[in-house]
């Protein structure tokens, strides 16, 4: 396939079932560009833009033109740890209101389970066991939640909504309080050199006794083994986890079988095709008139 100055390269770690949503949305919201997929065949030196879906480390070496990367992920982690990708070359994270929704939708069904000891009733169903357990009102439940912008602000706000007292943490401020108040601990923050490990036993310890943690953002930022041992202990009593170090999680793991882990396969805020086609629809555009990117990742700060 020959393909004109200005191509867009997918380079995007879809299977046969995501391509068939993608390609059509994309194609359908970028009418007029010319869209390859990075397995299919063409002239890499006519790409100027890449659109990128976790892709492999070097992927994009093979583009001397490139202009521009649109992730179609929100967290760009992998995409700033790959040494190929030149430091000046912009990207742009995403940033949808679809994804936002699912997030928050994920978080909530994660604390109104944790408050209301849901997940206890799944395991007494398990042994017929009938115990009610007391019931405590929202307004009565300290969830604290790391990062407050596109994702951690809108958990935050409709956790109030539900009447829940939350705290919302940013970078900058101090942790210690925000973990000493927090029954529940939602993680929503980027993974960055500051936040890689953030979860340590030092600062789980900090966590009041019989706190739980939700884990939406980056397994790197937990440090496993402290994890494991704050739930053994009882010091922490449960963990929703979606993301782990090494996805998918390794069969012999321990935080398949815990009884105190649930474990979400990075499902909790998945990028919706036909509504993140829009966003990188406008986002092309506005870059091709030669305006201010938005949520252009900023490089310093690690996201
Ligand atoms: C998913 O984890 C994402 O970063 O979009």
């Amino acid at each position: 396939m020959s393909t004109t100055a200005g191509a867009i390269a997918l380079v995007c770690r879809f299977d046969a079932q995501e391509w068939a949503e993608w390609l059509p949305a994309l194609t359908a919201a970028l009418p007029g560009e010319t869209l390859v997929r990075a397995e299919d065949d063409h002239d890499p030196a006519a790409v100027e833009i890449a659109i990128v879906a976790n892709p492999p480390a070097g992927a994009l070496r093979r583009y001397p033109r490139l202009r521009l990367v649109q992730s179609l992920w929100a967290g760009v982690d992998k995409l700033l740890a790959d040494p190929t990708i030149p430091t000046d070359l912009p990207i742009v994270r995403m940033v949808d209101p679809a994804m936002n929704a699912a997030m928050a939708e994920t978080a909530l069904w994660a604390v109104l389970t944790l408050h209301r000891g849901f997940h206890v009733y799944a395991r007494q169903q398990r042994d017929s066991r009938w115990q009610p357990h007391a019931q405590r009102s929202a307004d009565a439940v300290h969830v604290g939640v790391l990062g407050q912008g596109q994702m951690g602000g809108e958990v935050s706000r409709q956790l109030r909504t539900l009447g829940y007292r939350v705290t919302g943490w940013r970078r900058g401020e101090p942790l210690g309080p925000v973990l000493a108040d927090s029954e529940i601990l939602v993680n929503l923050l980027p993974l960055t050199p500051d936040t890689r490990g953030l979860l340590d036993t030092a600062r789980l310890r900090q966590l009041p006794r019989g706190a739980a943690l939700v884990n939406l953002a980056r397994g790197a930022q937990v440090v496993d083994a402290d994890l494991l041992a704050a739930l053994d202990d009882g010091h922490l009593s449960h963990a929703v986890l979606d993301v782990f170090h090494q996805e998918p999680l390794p069969a012999d793991h321990r935080y398949w079988s815990h009884p105190a882990v649930t474990v979400l396969p990075h499902v909790a805020a998945q990028t919706d095709a036909r509504s993140a086609a829009r966003v990188v629809a406008q986002n092309l555009a506005a870059w091709r008139r030669g305006e201010a990117l938005a949520h252009q990742v900023d490089r310093r700060a690690g996201y």
